[in-house]
């Protein structure tokens, strides 16, 4: 099903505003294409009224507020990747994930026009670095929010599964991170994970969806 692009971004806000519970219901059962588009979201009682069981304001609070953790880049990051919001190419291998969340400041404000620039390593642990392969740079909304296309990472050796990501404010230094996935068994031996850096996961029809809040220190 098509939908505008302001209906995506309805929806998409909707998943972060609702509880987990909540959103764990409404995709269940649905494919990730589904819940972009925002399909019969109308119809859903808990993102079509999502106020009937959250607080009035996004929960930015005692441990919501705190800059997200810088990490390490990496040897693999390669500058001026393009600018685009999937990864997705015909035929990748690996299991689709979509990945969405916002941008805030620690005073809980959004960070219209974040840029986002995303890089992991494929189905199989190995990292394109020739060309732009599962790589793609980003600016988030005038709400902060961003949503990435993109497959699970790979595992490979000495690292548990993870995500590169750098993300700057408009005009103030850039903060290198990584983010990780619950429930890994490599997790633990990971010498670099954290786990305030775990993104929330959930299963779709045909994928993952993964939701994660960016808090820069401006
Ligand atoms: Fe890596």
């Amino acid at each position: 099903m098509n939908s505008t692009p302001t209906t995506r971004r309805l929806f998409l806000r909707r998943l972060l505003l609702v509880p987990t519970a909540a959103v764990l219901a409404a995709c269940r059962g649905r494919t990730l294409d589904e819940i972009l588009s925002g399909a019969d979201s109308e119809s859903d009682t808990a993102l079509s009224n999502p106020t009937a069981s959250l607080p009035p304001t996004l929960a930015c609070g005692d441990d919501d507020d705190d800059p997200t953790l810088a990490q390490t880049e990496g040897p693999y990051f390669t500058p001026s990747s393009p600018e685009r919001t999937s990864l997705l190419e015909p035929g990748i291998a690996g299991t689709r994930l979509l990945l969405t969340g916002q941008v805030l400041t620690t005073g809980c404000m959004p960070v219209a026009g974040a840029l986002l620039d995303f890089w992991h390593c494929d189905d199989a642990g190995v990292y394109d670095n020739v060309s732009y392969r599962l790589r793609g740079h980003q600016f988030a909304d005038a709400n902060g929010l961003y949503t990435l296309e993109t497959i699970l990472p790979g595992v490979y050796t000495g690292r548990t599964r993870h995500i590169h990501v750098k993300v700057q404010a408009p005009n103030q230094p850039v903060l290198t991170t990584q983010l990780y996935f619950p429930g890994e068994p490599t997790n633990a031996s990971d010498g670099i994970y954290h786990p305030s850096l775990e993104m929330t996961l959930l299963d779709s029809a045909d994928g993952k969806l993964g939701a994660f809040t960016f808090v820069l220190d401006v």
